[in-house]
């Protein structure tokens, strides 16, 4: 039996640990053994416990508390806790996810013991260093020994930095999994929020703690919903929330109608009866995909270049007329479908080749 530690922390890698933990459990329960570390990272329930209770997630058997924080101290306190728990017990390989510090911490932790780390969404490149995701990421893939790539660009991009094709694995996407998995569900189980709508996200820190990047969004939002007479829905992040409430802004008209962040099947049902997105998630970006619908990046560059290449979703940075045209320009029409993130069967390469490690 072997038997792996999987590390979460953030509110995406959630909804990716749960394809795995659910393929373990169904398909691998005699040889393979997952335990769950949470290491606190997101707190809130909306941002962390939900998650796991919706999507039916193994509760985490450790639970390191370590909440918000400076960069520095949030993953030194990580690594320490999970080193514990790595001295403690026995495990033949750490599984990190993405690219938040949580990934870092416990891809940092594992390597400097001698464990095999196991990354999925290997391989992920913006090419742009000022942001703590690229950093994160190109730190874990450097130290794993298994490479889950979700995409060939990712694959060509490991390659370049010089990884062999013994150490990377294109197993496609498995946020692509879930889509396919729990798409008829999210619409069965919840009520539609309006009759039409765009969904808008926002969290980047490039975003919300700069108030003239901030300004120029909630404006071109503004823009939107008088010159389309749309309303937008707005899970607001509780990083966007303290930041808007710190600056002295006008309300937010009443078509922007800010909610409380959504469940996984809450997005997926809104994502499917939205009529565009835009957002700066990466996630979001590829899942306004799966669900045939628009997106508008409010982002200078993505790591899901395919999407943009396809047309499929645009670069509108924190440009007011750019958001703006590209709305009207492309609200309720139906993108090119996904042809790059796999066949929807990712955890299943993921667990084998765990496996055959
Ligand atoms: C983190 C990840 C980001 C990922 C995002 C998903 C890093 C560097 N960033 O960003 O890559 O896209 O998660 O959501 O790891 N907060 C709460 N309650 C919570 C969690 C956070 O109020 O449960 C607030 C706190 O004020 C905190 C702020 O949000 O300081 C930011 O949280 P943090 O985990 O540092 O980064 P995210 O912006 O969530």
């Amino acid at each position: 039996m072997k038997k792996i530690l999987t590390i979460v922390g953030a509110r995406p890698q959630f909804i990716k640990a749960a394809a795995i933990s659910h393929t373990i459990r169904d398909k691998h329960a005699s040889e393979l053994q997952e335990d769950i570390l949470h290491t606190g990272q997101h707190y809130d329930d909306a941002m962390s416990g939900q998650f796991f209770t919706e999507l039916d997630i193994p509760l985490p058997r450790y639970n390191l508390g370590v909440g918000s924080g400076p960069h520095g101290k949030q993953t030194g306190l990580m690594m320490s806790g999970i080193e514990e728990i790595l001295l403690q017990n026995h495990y033949d390989g750490v599984l990190v996810y993405g690219d938040t510090n949580s990934t870092l911490a416990g891809a940092l932790a594992a390597t400097k013991m001698h464990i095999p780390v196991y990354h999925v969404e290997a391989g992920l490149r913006s090419f742009n260093r000022s942001m703590p995701e690229e950093i994160n990421r190109v730190v874990a893939d450097h130290v794993s020994s298994l490479l889950f790539a979700p995409t060939q660009t990712a694959v060509h991009n490991l390659r370049n930095e010089g990884f062999t094709d013994k150490n990377i694995i294109f197993s496609g996407d498995v946020m692509y999994d879930n889509v396919l998995h729990y798409s008829t569900t999210a619409l069965q189980r919840t009520k539609p929020i309006l009759d039409s709508y765009i969904l808008t996200t926002l969290h980047r820190d490039f975003n919300t703690d700069n108030p003239d990047r901030l300004k120029h969004i909630l404006s071109a939002l503004n823009t939107i919903t008088e010159q389309l007479k749309t309303e937008i829905v707005f899970p607001m992040h509780p990083r966007t929330r303290k930041c808007i409430d710190s600056m002295s802004l006008t309300p937010l008209p009443n078509r922007i109608h800010v909610v409380a962040p959504l469940s996984y099947l809450e997005t997926l049902a809104a994502l499917q009866r939205c009529s565009l997105v835009l957002t700066d998630s990466g996630g979001l970006q590829k899942e306004a995909n799966f669900c045939r619908k628009y997106c508008v990046v409010l982002r200078p560059e993505t790591e899901w270049v395919e999407l943009v290449e396809d047309g499929a979703a645009v670069l509108a940075d924190a440009d007011e007329q750019k958001i703006v045209d590209a709305t009207l320009r492309l609200i309720g029409q139906v993108p090119p479908a996904n042809l790059h993130f796999g066949n929807g069967h990712a955890a299943d390469t993921i667990v084998s080749r765990i496996l055959e490690s």
